[in-house]
């Protein structure tokens, strides 16, 4: 197939485009050309900002695309533009985030609203996403502007797929998702203070979610339709903590210390009461696609980061004002 990727870059679209050229698929990248792809030198790339693509729409329709997949939709008006300069008929596919779903909104709150796991057909938010006080890196929206049930309305009434993302790692991964552990590695550090560590929050490693969104491609119905795209078993916060410092080879004691005084980058090991766990159980269904073992993943992962990633903030006092409050309990 001939596919547009809008994005398609950085991480996770990054891995979708290698998945899609692997798999044998011609892909056009359109991008700003801010963020230049590494090691896909040879895959034709447009440059343009998502806002001005009416005025490409010629070139768009010359590479006679059979699907359109939007890696980088975080606004309305991101994914509204898009669709008027893409042409009619394509198959389409964007990509979202499990923080559409009312339980996001309640981990913010501290409240506890909704059963796990979180299926395509649990309640959305009804109020603004969490965290709208940042642009994630790179992208330059305006912090009010970012929803992506407004990105999913937009592309589901094309008839659209839609896939919700959990929280992605993995190689090329510019936000670290491992690095507040991986510091403490590179520190050397001996000790680390955790909470009780229970919490559940549904994870993907970017490779496997972009070998579920070429899926979602291939097998596209023309009606509109949501996946959750995630790992399939979902390791505790403390579990998963384990698994990075297992990876990294490291020798790194789990100590317990009271919530109170954990480290602001370790306080998602605190009471979180709701959880956060999506099942991908309708596109395993759907389009047969399952993850891989978490575990193994993580491994992977964490041998990319400790090669490529930098050892981050090097200030360890927070963790030692902690540990003190563990041992003087
Ligand atoms: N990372 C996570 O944990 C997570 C979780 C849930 C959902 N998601 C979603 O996954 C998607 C992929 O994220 P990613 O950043 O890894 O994707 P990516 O597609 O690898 O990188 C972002 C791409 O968008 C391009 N871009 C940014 N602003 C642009 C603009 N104004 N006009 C044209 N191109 C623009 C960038 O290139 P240039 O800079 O060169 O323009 C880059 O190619 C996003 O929709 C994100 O919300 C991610």
């Amino acid at each position: 197939m001939r596919l547009i990727v809008l994005g398609g870059t950085r991480f996770v679209g990054r891995a979708v485009v290698a998945e899609l050229v692997a798999a044998g698929h011609d892909v056009l990248i359109v991008h700003r050309g801010k963020h230049e792809p590494v090691g896909l030198a040879d895959v034709p790339h447009l440059h343009a900002h998502r806002h001005d693509l009416a005025s490409r729409a010629g070139e768009l329709r010359r590479f006679r695309p059979d699907g359109v997949v939007d890696m980088s939709a975080m606004t309305r008006t991101d994914a509204t533009m898009a669709l008027a300069a893409v042409p009619e008929g394509p198959r389409l596919v964007a990509v979202s985030s499990i923080d559409v779903y009312r339980a996001a909104a309640s981990v913010w709150a501290g409240t506890v609203t909704d059963a796990v796991p979180l299926t395509e057909m649990s309640p959305v938010r009804d109020s603004p996403p969490p965290d709208r006080t940042y642009v994630m890196e790179g992208y330059d929206y305006d912090p009010s502007d970012y929803e992506n049930l407004d990105v999913e309305a937009a592309y589901l009434e094309r008839g659209a797929t839609v896939c919700r993302l959990p929280m992605v790692y993995g190689p090329y991964d510019f936000k670290h998702r491992e690095g507040f552990v991986l510091r403490r590695v590179h520190g050397r550090r001996k000790q680390l203070p955790v909470g009780a560590g229970g919490w559940l929050w549904s994870r993907g490693y970017a490779p496997e979610l972009a070998r579920g969104i070429r899926l979602a491609v291939e097998q596209w119905t023309a009606s509109p339709e949501v996946f959750n795209l995630c790992e399939g078993q979902c390791a505790p916060l403390r579990m998963w903590i384990e698994q990075i410092v297992a990876s990294a080879g490291a020798d790194l004691e789990l100590v317990c210390v009271p919530d109170n005084a954990l480290p602001s980058d370790l306080d998602i090991t605190g009471d979180i009461a709701q959880h956060w766990l999506a099942s991908a159980a309708k596109a395993e269904e759907a389009l047969g696609w399952v993850h891989r073992d978490p575990a193994e993943c993580v491994g992977e992962s964490v041998a990319w980061h400790m090669e490529h990633s930098p050892a981050g903030d090097g200030d360890f006092s927070a963790d030692d004002r902690a540990l003190a409050a563990a041992h003087t309990r």
